[in-house]
């Protein structure tokens, strides 16, 4: 008889997560249900960003989960990090989103292209959750079209000088640092672009202005100006010109953590409308038994678990050191229109409950959007897939 070889997929772990991955899961699942949860009405109302909770998941060792120990991080994989975003997004799209771009933007491109040096003086400041990860390359006219850069750095000396202003940043209030792209060279295009470590203390940096949202609004965007900021030559990172490439490579990590906030977002707001549907009744039934709201449950659990798949799939590639850039942009293109979808769907199965600000659903329709939008539109990830087709 042939031996049966045991299967990954055990009842209860559908996905084939490691013990470890499983045991991340449970403790950000019991930390959000204490911690977040409570606080995500509040903080979307009042656009106040829970600086307490950051401290929180830090003295917990998951504000630098997929970052080296010995820069304060727990060595852990982009998977544990993408189950931790999904479940502290199911919800809070806020705290899901800052966290996120925490260790996407803020602390990831130092893993991958800082010196040592670097690695041993700046990580610890957010791995500690002291200090919330930041990094900076949009501009006013500098969007979807990313290598239009106009911040400048200029050579002086042994120091560097910036000047402009970055748009739509995440975090930055609350840094001790931002990586920030800047033109070092205009007549190389792309190839001219350098990114740099500034202090959040040099003089001439500031937090500019800060954005009124339609939705994340407990995760704070602003604009950051500079004017004259004088850098350390130490404060690039890597080769001057290399900037571009390296955000290109840090949004391909970062696509992937928001096609799991989408994920998570949209499975709170599934798991709200279930509910929902099991309990209310109307026409002397529950509203569950009426095949059109079926339908709507039925495509949203479809779609979850195919979002699902995907963007593990695209985590998976990245801790084996493959290529992900397809899968990446593939899996946030495909959650972020599924968040879209169930969002808007679980807004209509509550009904008039649903637009009330009672039920956390039309938060999360709002939440959901940026999905969408940020890291790269919905265009930008077709773009991205078109060209990976060899189109
Ligand atoms: N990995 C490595 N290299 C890459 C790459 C990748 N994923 N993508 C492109 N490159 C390389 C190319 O190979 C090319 O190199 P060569 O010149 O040596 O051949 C170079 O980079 C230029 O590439 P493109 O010609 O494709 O560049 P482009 O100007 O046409 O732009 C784009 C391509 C995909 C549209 C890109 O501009 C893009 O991703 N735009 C969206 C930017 C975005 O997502 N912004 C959101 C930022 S979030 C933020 O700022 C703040 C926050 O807090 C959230």
């Amino acid at each position: 008889m042939p031996t049966m070889t045991k299967s990954p997929l055990a009842a209860g772990n559908l996905y084939g997560l490691t013990d470890e991955q499983l045991q991340l899961q449970e403790m950000v699942r019991e930390f959000v249900k204490r911690e977040v949860a409570p606080h995500a009405a509040e903080i979307d109302e009042t656009e106040r960003f829970p600086v307490e909770t950051f401290k929180k998941l830090g003295q917990l060792g998951l504000m630098g989960i997929p970052v080296p120990a010995e820069y304060g991080g727990a060595g852990s994989d982009t998977m544990s990090y993408v189950l931790a975003v999904e479940e502290i997004a199911k919800a809070c799209g806020s705290t899901g989103l800052s966290f996120a771009a925490h260790i996407s933007l803020g602390s990831m491109p130092l893993v991958y292209f800082g010196t040592e040096e670097q690695k041993k003086k700046w990580l610890p400041y957010v791995t500690s959750g002291e200090f919330m990860g930041s990094w900076a390359l949009t501009e006013p006219q500098a969007g979807s079209d990313a290598s239009r850069q106009q911040t400048v750095a200029v050579r002086e000396g042994d120091s560097w000088v910036l000047n402009g202003r970055k748009t739509f940043i995440t975090n930055a209030p609350y840094a001790r640092y931002v990586i920030v792209m800047a033109m070092t060279d205009k007549s190389k295009g792309n190839k001219g672009i350098s990114s740099f470590i500034v202090p959040t203390d040099t003089p001439g940096f500031s937090v500019s202005k800060h954005e009124h949202k339609m939705g994340m609004r407990g995760s704070p965007t602003t604009e950051l100006t500079f004017e004259n900021v004088r850098l350390p030559a130490d404060c690039m990172i890597s080769e001057e010109g290399s900037g571009f490439k390296q955000a290109m490579k840090t949004l391909d990590g970062g696509r992937i953590s928001i096609a799991a906030l989408a994920l998570g977002i949209a499975t709170g707001a599934f798991e709200v409308a279930l509910a929902y549907a099991k309990e209310r009744e109307a026409f002397g039934q529950t509203i569950g038994s009426f095949q059109l709201v079926q339908a709507m449950l039925a495509d949203a659990a479809t779609e979850l678990h195919a979002a699902r798949l995907m963007i593990y799939h695209a985590a998976r590639l990245k801790d084996a050191n493959l290529p992900h850039t397809q899968a990446g942009a593939q899996a946030k293109l495909y959650a972020s229109e599924v968040s879209a979808r169930v969002t808007a769907n679980a807004v209509q199965i509550l009904g008039g409950y649903g637009y009330l600000k009672d039920f956390p659903v039309e938060r999360m329709m709002r939440d959901s959007k940026l999905c969408e939008i940020g890291e790269g539109t919905s265009q930008i990830q077709r773009i991205v897939i078109a060209r990976n087709l060899g189109l």
